[in-house]
């Protein structure tokens, strides 16, 4: 998959690229990460790439021009590398934007190739908006620039390519995969830490009695602490559970 990147500041991801599952995705040939900096696309004796909002207002905005030229080249890159899908899907990083979440990381890592489109300053042109096919947000706060955000999208969706981890296994069974849930609590050695005992059903090894446990106590983990993400069909699923284990 390849994940085309337009920053201001590509050096931040020299260490990221290189470093764990990200790393393998890379040197193993199945995440291609292309960066690109708008700079390159800036005007004049500066290579200005911000300018006054019109109509005034604090800070600078990121030019609508210098913006679209730095992603079409990203689209030029491709098609001379003969790419079979030259034109990335093109994601906005924004607080405005939707939530970022599992679901959407599933979505990309189903596509051939990304364009995470980071801003700085006070944002972008709201033309830009014409150029790009959706919007997301890491999170309802402000940071100062959009690097982190996509770094986060590439972490999450670099996890689920086809053999980046060594067990695709994880990746089913973790926090807000396919079932939606929380992942149940984990344990591993010590047996027993400043009085705190791992459960005896994980210590017994019944392989029916822990995935029965761990069930249960995802549901109720999620309840507890996010009970939005639980739905009538968790509970009447729990509930089928219990009644099949007690006859
Ligand atoms: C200081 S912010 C601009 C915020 C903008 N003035 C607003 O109120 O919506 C600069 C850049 O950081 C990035 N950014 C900041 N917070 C973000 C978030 N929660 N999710 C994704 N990107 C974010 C965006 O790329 C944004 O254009």
């Amino acid at each position: 998959m390849r994940v085309d990147i337009v920053t201001l500041f590509p050096e931040l991801f020299d260490t990221f690229l290189k470093t764990s599952f990200v790393g393998r995705g890379v040197s193993t040939g199945r995440l291609d990460v292309r960066l690109r900096s708008p700079r390159d696309f800036g005007l004049g004796n500066h290579k200005s790439v911000d300018d006054t909002p019109y109509g005034g207002g604090s800070g600078m905005l990121m030019r609508v021009d210098v913006m679209v030229a730095c992603m079409e080249a990203l689209d030029l890159d491709a098609e001379s590398a003969k790419e079979e899908k030259p034109r990335a899907r093109r994601i906005l990083l924004t607080p405005q934007g939707q939530p970022f979440a599992q679901a959407a990381a599933a979505r990309f890592a189903g596509l051939p190739a990304i364009m995470l489109v980071c801003g700085r300053y006070e944002g972008f042109d709201e033309r830009i908006r014409g150029f790009i096919d959706e919007e997301l947000s890491l999170g309802d706060f402000v940071m100062t620039g959009g690097e982190v955000a996509a770094m986060a999208v590439v972490e999450a969706v670099v996890r689920l390519l086809p053999g980046v981890l060594g067990n695709a296994e994880s990746t089913h069974e973790e926090s807000h995969a396919e079932g939606g849930l929380l992942e149940y609590p984990q344990y591993t050695r010590p047996a027993e830490f400043r009085g705190q005992a791992v459960p005896e059903v994980l210590a017994k090894g019944n392989h029916a009695h822990i995935k029965e446990w761990r069930k249960g106590q995802s549901l109720a983990r999620t309840l507890s602490r996010r009970p939005d993400l639980v739905t009538a069909a968790h509970v009447a699923a729990d509930t089928a559970g219990k009644r099949k284990s007690a006859s």
